[in-house]
């Protein structure tokens, strides 16, 4: 949008959430809550984003210094009025529109925010200095009521603190955002008062400025409540969260994925999730993560910042960590990945199996109870159950070399470093420690020895 400036108050300490993190970097479905404001203003295209900091000034600056955002320090959080008086230092000279978002309110939609800033538009109206958004609560306790003249003009905004009996009973409420004139707002914030039950200076009072001055205040109305929803405590984050995944699950079921239950999948912001895949429940995935199209992800499975291919299938109860794995590959039930993998096409890693920092060439298999770490394994390998890839002395890590078709048997130990060549045989229950030269068979076991009837005798003797 066209000249656009905006605000995002997010000062304040958030005294309600009892945390020693500041309220905006609280999540919601992987983000933090401050990240959808900036998100939004992004995808508007709006000039200049000014953030109001103060409570963890640092922090929220160093999670979010690769953005292209101007930072205003509220050293003294003394309303939300003061707050934008103080991001208007970093304004200077404007003459457009200001949006002024919060930076608790992560669920407001580019829709609804369009129609704030082209409600004053429309032609035929008186143009209003300030317009803003409403919406009617069942229980509208804690928000700002909107008070309205017979005509049905927004006249002022009244505090919970500072209502009447009867002025609580108003169940319109205020949702925090506001599209005003930088003109207006340069002339008449620093009239705002403090006179008021909390001693703030009020953002919200400058509704009644404007009306005093005869200026028309502009309403949107009857938005959605989910949608306007602040987060003050940790009650309303976790309904905030509920919402959000809910309205990211619903995407992705019309964008072609199947979810058997979408009020049980948690799917943070951002994940991709390819055609005719299938989500099961109880399913994470968290941070940056990407799924192919007709995949499989079974129940309480775990995926966090990994990409998984085409056709692929992850199996109960497996978790995924900074990993990338291929196409038509399957993993679990129950099989470990942790960070640095690279799986590729048409492996199996079976269940109760652990991979660190490896790479598994194209259709090897490592299908039961299998410790692989720090591993290069080539394509078409099997690692038979109970193999160990023994990379740690104490000291250091050390690297395991499996080549192409190699064959390790049953219950053998890799220590590390140690290289096992192309085609090469592990006899079952061996301990390699030395280099296998390609195509050779390598065994370290005791002799067998069978001592015939010495059960039967030690029973008899145990009789006696
Ligand atoms: C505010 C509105 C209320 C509205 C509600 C909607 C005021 C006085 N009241 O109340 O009418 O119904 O939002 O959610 O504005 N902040 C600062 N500096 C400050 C104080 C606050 O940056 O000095 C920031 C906060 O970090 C927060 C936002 O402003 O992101 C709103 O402040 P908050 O204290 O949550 O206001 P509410 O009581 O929710
Ligand atoms: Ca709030």
């Amino acid at each position: 949008m066209k000249n656009l400036a905006a605000i995002i108050l997010a000062a304040g300490k958030g005294t309600r959430m009892k945390s020693s993190l500041p309220k905006v970097l609280h999540s919601v479905a992987g983000k933090p809550m401050l990240f959808y404001p900036i998100e939004l203003l992004k995808q508007l295209k709006a000039g200049r984003i000014i953030a109001v900091i103060g409570h963890g000034a640092d922090q929220v600056k160093s999670a979010f210094k690769d953005e292209k955002i101007t930072f205003v320090n509220q050293t003294e959080q003394l309303g939300t009025g003061h707050a934008v008086m103080t991001a208007l230092k970093a304004l200077g000279g404007f003459t457009g529109g200001v949006l002024i978002l919060s930076g608790d309110v992560p669920l407001i939609t580019k829709e609804t925010i369009t129609a704030l800033v082209k409600h004053n538009d429309r032609k035929g109206r008186k143009k209003a200095v300030m317009s803003l958004v409403t919406t009617i609560l069942d229980d509208p306790k804690g928000y700002g009521r909107i008070v309205r003249d017979e005509h049905g003009a927004v006249v002022r905004i009244v505090e919970e603190k500072d209502c009447s009996l009867l002025q609580k009973k108003i169940n319109e409420v205020n949702a925090g955002m506001y599209y005003v004139s930088a003109k207006f707002l340069f002339e008449n914030i620093k009239k705002l008062g403090k006179e008021n039950a909390q001693g703030e200076y009020y953002l919200p009072d400058l509704v009644q400025l404007a009306t005093h001055q005869g200026e028309h205040v502009a309403a949107i109305t009857h938005v959605d409540p989910n949608e306007v929803m602040g987060i003050n405590n940790r009650v309303e984050l976790a309904n905030a969260n509920l919402y959000m995944r809910r309205r990211i699950n619903q995407g992705h079921m019309m964008d072609g994925v199947t979810i058997i239950n979408p009020d049980v999948t948690y799917i943070d912001y951002g994940v991709k999730i390819g055609l005719d895949s299938t989500i099961y429940p109880n399913v994470h995935l968290l941070g940056n993560v990407s799924i192919g199209p007709d995949c499989t992800i079974e129940e309480g499975v775990r995926i966090q910042d990994s990409s998984i291919g085409n056709n692929s299938t992850v199996k109960s109860y497996s978790i995924i960590e900074s990993s990338k794995v291929g196409n038509d590959v399957t993993i679990g039930p129950v099989a470990r990945l942790r960070p640095g993998n690279l799986i590729k096409d048409n492996v199996r890693i079976g269940n109760f199996v652990e991979v660190k920092k490896s790479t598994l060439g194209k259709g090897t298999k490592a299908n039961h109870l299998t410790y692989i770490g720090d591993s290069v394994i080539g394509e078409n390998v099997n690692i038979g159950a109970g193999t160990i890839t023994c990379n740690y002395d104490g000291v250091n890590k050390y690297q395991t070399t499996i080549e192409d078709g190699a064959f390790i048997g049953s219950d053998s130990q890799l220590v590390a470093p140690v290289k096992v060549g192309k085609g090469a045989y592990v006899g079952s229950g061996t301990t390699v420690t030395k280099d296998v030269p390609p195509d050779s068979l390598v065994i370290t076991r005791a002799p067998e020895k069978v001592i015939e009837g010495w059960a039967k005798r030690r029973k008899k003797k145990a009789k006696k």
